[in-house]
């Protein structure tokens, strides 16, 4: 398959996604969508290097196309809170204007949507963040990320309110030698009656509920993994044929007190160029460091349900509806914001949002 995501059964991938905390989507983008992604990233990396940069040492690997002074920053703060105007400031960057953005708003989009809660007037999906994570060649003591939760870097009020979902989409063929993902799946809810693992609660269809059922999947996480011990038992072959328990009814209780859970293998993640991993903000997930001789190139935007913002009202980082149909229809919450904007980005706004500290999200 060649990103004909037609024959995917979506159901099953929303269900995998809110059991492990993660679901991997082989060959979600087509070659033609990789190699839009691949120049793009090359480009900024090749300017980043012509500027005396240091990928892994000044930026982590990570490079944001807006913020990473590869163009001057936009005059207009709007491109944070609205599809047309990030539209036209992204076309800046890529050297294929008008191909980025249909695979960031269209394909990753969409697919983003079915492991977000249902989308509403007031709590639009929106594209809350957007970068590559390169790893250079031989980089391996300086390119390994920690186990992390993706949500544990945002505000802490805006972890308990808007679930996200990062697209971590493969630009190489990632595996072993050059820093893949090893993802430690959310531990599973298990009936000690009947000796089955719980399915899923009946709906997750709204924020609340799907913040307290990842939150509580995440809660029953025993102490991290030794990252060599992890990967050992992710590459225990023995382990896969182990018998698994059958499924029973849905969990009635969101309270985890009331829950006995069973920990889940970790899983190293070794897919195609063009593959996505869709991860739960609360799925606990680290990466390797990459000792082969060639760059490992990734791709991650994220997307959240609702505009994500901080106790104070502040917009966190971006919060770009991915239709312009929701800002233009919704002129309660296009006001707002337009009026927050109007306040909070005026001075040293582009300055505060490219200075925003959220490297380890990332890996
Ligand atoms: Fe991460």
């Amino acid at each position: 398959m060649d990103g004909n995501l037609g024959a995917l059964d979506m159901e099953e991938l929303r269900k995998q996604f809110h059991r492990d905390g993660f679901v991997i989507v082989q060959n979600a983008l087509t070659r033609k969508e990789v190699e839009i992604l691949r120049r793009e990233a090359d480009c900024l990396v090749n300017f980043l290097i012509s500027e005396g940069a240091d990928i892994m040492k000044d930026y982590g690997g990570v490079i944001e196309p807006i913020s990473c002074g590869y163009t001057d920053p936009p005059l207009s703060q709007m491109f944070i809170l609205s599809r047309r105007s990030f539209a036209a400031v992204r076309n800046l960057v890529t050297e294929d204007p008008d191909t980025v953005v249909p695979i960031l708003f269209e394909k990753m989009a969409s697919l983003a949507r079915t492991f977000l809660p249902e989308e509403t007037q007031d709590n639009p999906i929106c594209l809350f963040n957007e970068q590559y994570i390169v790893k250079t060649p031989k980089s391996e003591l300086t390119s390994q990320f920690e186990w992390h939760q993706d949500a544990q870097y945002m505000d802490p009020f805006a972890q308990d309110s808007f679930p996200i979902v990062s697209c971590w989409t493969a630009l190489d063929d990632v595996n072993q030698m050059n820093g893949t993902l090893l993802i430690e799946p959310f531990p599973r809810p298990l009936n000690t009656v009947s000796e089955t693992y719980f399915d899923l609660p009946t709906s997750l269809n709204d924020p609340k509920t799907h913040l307290q059922y990842h939150q509580g999947l995440a809660s029953c996480y025993k102490d991290k993994l030794d990252k060599d011990q992890a990967l050992t038992l992710a590459l225990d072959r023995r382990a896969k044929n182990m018998p698994s328990r059958p499924l029973g009814s849905p969990l009635k209780t969101l309270d985890p007190q009331h829950w006995e859970s069973e920990i889940q293998r970790p899983v190293l993640v070794q897919v195609p160029a063009g593959s996505t991993i869709f991860l739960s903000g609360f799925v606990r997930h680290c990466s390797l460091g990459n000792t082969s001789s060639k760059f490992r190139r990734a791709y991650m935007p994220q997307f959240s349900a609702g505009a994500v913002v901080a106790e104070d009202g502040r917009i966190v980082s971006l919060a770009v509806p991915i239709t312009d149909s929701h800002v233009l229809e919704n002129t309660h919450y296009y006001e707002d914001h337009d009026e927050q904007v109007n306040q909070e980005y005026h001075d040293d706004d582009y300055e505060d949002y490219e200075n925003q500290e959220d490297p380890e999200m990332f890996a």
